[in-house]
This record gives C-alpha cells, structure tokens and sequence, in this order.
C-alpha cells in the first residue's frame, strides 16, 4: 500500500501529492512544523503539540488554518488510513504559494502539509543501549523558539555527528549546551538531580521536556533549571535526552568520553519508564 498523505484538504497517495513550485516554505523556508510520537497508534501529547504550533505561526504571523479539533481530526485520519501504530506524525505549515518577493503576500493561502513514518520508538534497540552525541557551536538564528522549517544548522551537526560515530550533536553557545540538533539536552548530577536549561529563545521548548519535567516533580526528583556547561556534561552521573520521535534515550558517550561508567543510568531508566507508561496510554499502563 502506498503511504497516504494530507496535503491542502485531501489524503492523497504520495506519488501524487505535489506543492508548487513558489511555495514560500521551498523558497525561503517560510513556515513552520510539529512533530507528535505516535504509540500503540496513539498521538502522544498531541494538545501540547498544537498549542505550540498555534504560537509558532502566531509569531511568525501565519494564520492558523484549523481548529485544534480539526487538526486531532485530520492526525487521526491520517495514522489510521496508513495503520500507523507506532511513529511520528509531521506536519508544515507554510505562508503559501506567491511569485518569490519578500513581503507577505496579501492573496496567499497557507500550504498544510502532513505525513506519517511508521517506526519503533519504545523497543528502539538505541534507546536500551544509549546514544553518542558529540558537541558542535550552535550557528542558529536567534528565535530558536519558533519551530521553524529552516533547518541547516542541524542538518550540518547532525551531519556531523553521524561521520564522528555518534547519533546526536548538542550544540553549544558561549560554553553552555543549548540543546540537541532535534532533541532536548539533559544532564543527571552526582547528587541525583536534573539539570536542563531554562525555556527562553535559545531553544525550542520541547514538549517531551515539559512532559518529562512534569513525571519528574510528580516522582520527587530534584529539578534545576539552569545553564550547565560541556564539562559540566563530561563529569554528569548520568545524559540523556527528549524528543516527540524518541521519548527519552540515554546519552553514554558525549565527544568521545564514557559518561560515567559509558551504560544508562537508573534516573534515565526511570524517566524513559515513565514517559513509555504515559504515553502508553491509560488503560494500557494500567495493565
Ligand atoms: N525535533 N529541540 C529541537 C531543536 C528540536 O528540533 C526538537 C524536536 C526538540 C524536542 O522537542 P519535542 O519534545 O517537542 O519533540 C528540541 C523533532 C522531533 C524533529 O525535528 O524531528
């Protein structure tokens, strides 16, 4: 069966679903995305998704073309017509199609464009193991908040991270981790605690992160919000990392050096537990 797609109102086989030429997101890159992990075909935190969908295009100024609702419903269409159980839904959402000029145009109509990637996500044999990342400068633009479709600086340090063996590339600015190229950055400290850097327009505030930071004050884990530095992260107890595509995966090596004793620790076992249960679902959790 060929992958369904949505494009602008219609599921559509993908060989058939084409975005013209002057769209704006092809372009200049002008638009923005989500991405929702998908379990036991279930979108996981979907709600948060979308409120932050619904800022990133107000800050960009790019009117919402649907309703939460509408946009649970046409998610939902679409991981049931390609029997998703398991993955990540994508969408984008551009300023439309418009001869190229920098100005908004006044007569466009947002691009809405939606796919799914089936994939293990809780069995992932990366997520028992635990991942390499290495750390690079993070080059990105000032408003790393909005989800933005432009991507380059990540594309060269996941790039990177891939010929250096590893699977992530952290990126650093003024000695400070800011976050991984796709993913949230996370440190555990000697005295067990967990440190991640605050929500401001240095990173995206990641849902998995809020989610995670949410099960861990439940949990009575101690939290610290706050800059931590690379050799902060050479000598942590414990690395790990969030994203929607991911859940939680532990970080054991960071630019070569074991972290710690180089195996998954017990507090990101515990986190990656816990997320899998919520997001699980609740019957199924409860079973
Ligand atoms: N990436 N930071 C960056 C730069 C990201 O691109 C992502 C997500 C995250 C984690 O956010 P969340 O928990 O909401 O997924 C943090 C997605 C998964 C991607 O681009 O594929």
């Amino acid at each position: 069966m060929s992958r369904i797609v949505f494009l602008n109102g219609s599921f559509l086989p993908i060989d058939e679903a084409k975005v013209p030429f002057m769209d704006r997101g092809f372009m200049f890159g002008d638009g923005v995305y989500e991405g929702i992990g998908v379990l036991n075909g279930r979108l996981v935190d979907n709600e948060a998704h979308l409120e932050r969908l619904e800022r990133s295009l107000k800050e960009i100024q790019i009117p919402n073309p649907y309703s939460r609702a509408e946009w649970t419903r046409l998610e939902e269409e679409l991981v049931r017509r390609n029997n998703m159980t398991e993955g990540f839904v994508y969408f984008q959402v551009t300023r439309g199609v418009a001869e190229r000029d920098f100005f908004f145009p006044t007569d466009a109509r947002p691009t809405v464009a939606m796919f799914t990637q089936a994939k293990s996500i809780a069995n992932a044999p990366a997520a028992e193991a635990g991942i390499s990342v290495i750390t690079v400068p993070d080059m990105r633009w000032e408003r790393r908040d909005i989800k933005s479709i432009n991507l380059l600086a990540q594309v060269l340090a996941k790039q990177a991270a891939k010929e250096a063996g590893a699977q992530e590339a952290w990126m650093v600015q003024d000695g400070y981790v800011t976050e991984g190229g796709s993913s949230s950055a996370f440190i555990v400290t000697k005295a067990g605690s967990i440190v991640v850097r605050p929500l401001s327009n240095a990173i995206l505030p990641g849902i998995t992160r809020k989610s995670l930071l949410q099960m861990s004050r439940e949990d009575g884990i101690v939290l610290e919000e706050r800059l931590f530095t690379v050799n902060e992260a050479y000598d942590a107890a414990e690395a790990f990392l969030t994203s929607a595509s991911n859940f939680v995966v532990p970080v054991v090596r960071i630019d070569g050096r074991p972290v710690a004793d180089g195996k998954p620790g017990p507090v990101t076992k515990r986190l990656r537990q816990l997320y899998l249960q919520m997001a699980a679902g609740p019957a199924l959790a409860a079973e």
